[in-house]
């Protein structure tokens, strides 16, 4: 045995995110753990990881006591983590934050020889695969999935003894989750340890040997994953049978002549080119390509968000200048990068959802505090928000439910037309069964829908029309069809 984490507590005011929580973990051993949103995975692997001081329990490592005063010092006793939300700091180059705590490697006599650290990184780039990220660029200057991949190499450079892992393939696409199962795979064949946080029950009964089930801070069970099916890891984790439908069942459905939104010859230096196509009344587009082919781009660019952009985006019938014309059309936006983007991570929950209906919530200029507590707390219900009460900062939610929050401002204010890049990342499959209902109610209610996802099977399941991106541009087209597979769109994304 490797570790063990025994009686393992942490409570933030009455939330008992971890509530005595025993587990080992064998060398060698890759583990899942798994559980709905806010059921403590992160809070428990923070605490390993240094991040979070436990308010109980004991830990031992290879057989010794083991306790991390911080990450730092978890990383030189062989525990690295790669977290929920971003961790590498802007204002520091991509070569610092994979060196970050470890400036002695290359000082001298108290002067940073930096030609020597970005040559040391850059071959670890390379070796990682990683030629176009360049060491001496700030890290801020790079995209959500650059960044994890950077993280990833910054965990797997001290050869931990214990890599952990927290919801980062849904940040990834196909070929940054290879990397990522690779450094797990090296990292077991080494006879270290793995603790692996992923929402997607299949990859995990692939990639993992065991897994862990959650429920509200307390441990329900360790299987191993053979033999175990994805139903059954679902019933754990929710404690009891889920029945229904995922995705949308119906096919053959027609799609109304009118266009809400039409994208027109829009061009992107060096992120995306030729861009054209229409959005129809009640139609849910998806965008699905490789990370970097320029769909997140290009869905940010038809918020107005992008710079450097020529071409239209002309909304029932009016051509868009400024973010401001797509907010007054009704247009909601929600970006992958949520901690940047999507949320106020020190407001409230209520403000942050109320923010976008003060026309509905204070017709006359004026709204009581009452007013707005009742409808964020009816709107978060919605989407079963775990939360303590809607004054909860945003920012201190489980990362699937900041996920919740940022879909509720959106479907709060009577949103015509969504622009949703990675709209269920990090949301547990209980809560995401909803959302998919909900975009189908949406869908029949005429409201449209373009869903940018790296997860080919949502495409697949809610789209009534896939546009392909390879190279910045538009490759292919691909109707709704009940016979439509993941190779179908990998063939043609690469
Ligand atoms: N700093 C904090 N202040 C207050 N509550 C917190 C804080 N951090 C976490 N919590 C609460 O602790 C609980 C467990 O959160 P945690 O982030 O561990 O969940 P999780 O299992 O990782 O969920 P997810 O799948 O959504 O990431 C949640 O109810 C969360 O709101
Ligand atoms: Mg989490």
């Amino acid at each position: 045995m490797l570790a063990r984490f025994e009686h393992m507590k942490k409570y933030f005011g009455a939330t008992r995110a971890v509530d005595d929580i025993s587990v080992e973990i064998g060398a060698g051993e890759i583990r899942a753990i798994v559980g709905e949103n806010g059921s403590g995975k992160s809070t428990l692997l923070s605490m390993i990881a240094g991040i979070l001081e436990p308010d109980g329990g004991e830990m031992f490592l290879d057989g010794q006591a083991y306790r991390p005063s911080s990450q730092a010092e978890a990383n030189r006793l062989g525990v690295s983590m790669i977290v929920q939300e971003i961790s590498t700091l802007p204002g520091l180059t991509v070569a610092e934050n994979i060196m970050l705590g470890r400036e002695r490697e290359y000082t001298v006599f108290g002067i940073r020889n930096l030609r020597q650290l970005n040559r040391m990184v850059k071959e670890k780039l390379e070796r990682a695969g990683l030629m176009e990220i360049q060491p001496d660029r700030d890290a801020a200057a790079y995209s959500l999935e650059q960044r994890k991949l950077i993280e990833l190499v910054r965990a797997a450079d001290v050869e931990p003894k214990i890599l952990m892992v927290d919801e980062t393939t849904t940040a990834l696409s196909q070929t940054g989750r290879e990397e990522l199962y690779k450094l797990m795979r090296n990292t077991k064949a080494r006879g270290s340890s793995v603790l692996f946080i992923s929402h997607d029950l299949k990859e995990v009964l692939s990639v993992c040997d065991s897994v862990t089930v959650m429920r509200d801070g307390v441990l329900i069970d360790t299987v191993p994953t053979e033999g175990m099916t994805e139903e059954g890891l679902k019933n754990m984790m929710v404690g009891r049978e889920l029945s229904g439908h995922y995705y949308r069942e119906d096919y053959g459905t027609p799609i109304s002549d009118e266009v809400v939104l039409e994208v027109k010859d829009l061009n992107c230096p060096g992120r995306f080119q030729n861009v054209n196509f229409q959005l129809h009344r009640g139609e849910i587009l998806g965008f699905g390509g490789l990370s970097e082919a320029g769909m997140h781009e290009a869905a940010r660019a038809v918020y107005g968000m992008e710079y450097d952009v020529s071409g239209d985006v002309v909304i029932n019938g009016e051509k868009m200048h400024s973010v401001k014309d797509r907010l007054a059309k009704k247009v909601g936006y929600i970006s992958k990068n949520r901690d940047m983007e999507s949320l106020f991570n020190q407001a409230s929950i209520r403000d942050n959802i109320c923010i976008t209906c003060f026309d509905k919530l204070a017709p006359k200029g004026v709204v009581t505090r009452r007013r707005m507590t009742r409808f964020a707390k009816e709107q978060a219900g919605l989407l079963q928000v775990k939360m303590r009460d809607t004054g909860q900062p945003a920012g201190t939610l489980s990362g699937g439910n900041k996920q919740k929050v940022a879909l509720s401002k959106w479907l709060a204010c009577d949103t015509e037309i969504f622009i949703m890049d990675s709209p269920t990342r990090g949301i547990d499959v209980g809560v995401k069964a909803v959302i998919y209902g909900l975009m189908e109610e949406l869908k029949n209610s005429g409201k449209s829908m373009i869903i940018v996802s790296e997860e080919l099977l949502e495409l697949i399941g809610m789209a009534d029309r896939i546009l392909i991106f390879k190279n910045g541009e538009i490759s292919g087209e691909i109707e709704r069809n009940k016979d439509l597979t993941e190779e179908h769109l990998v063939q043609r994304m690469i």
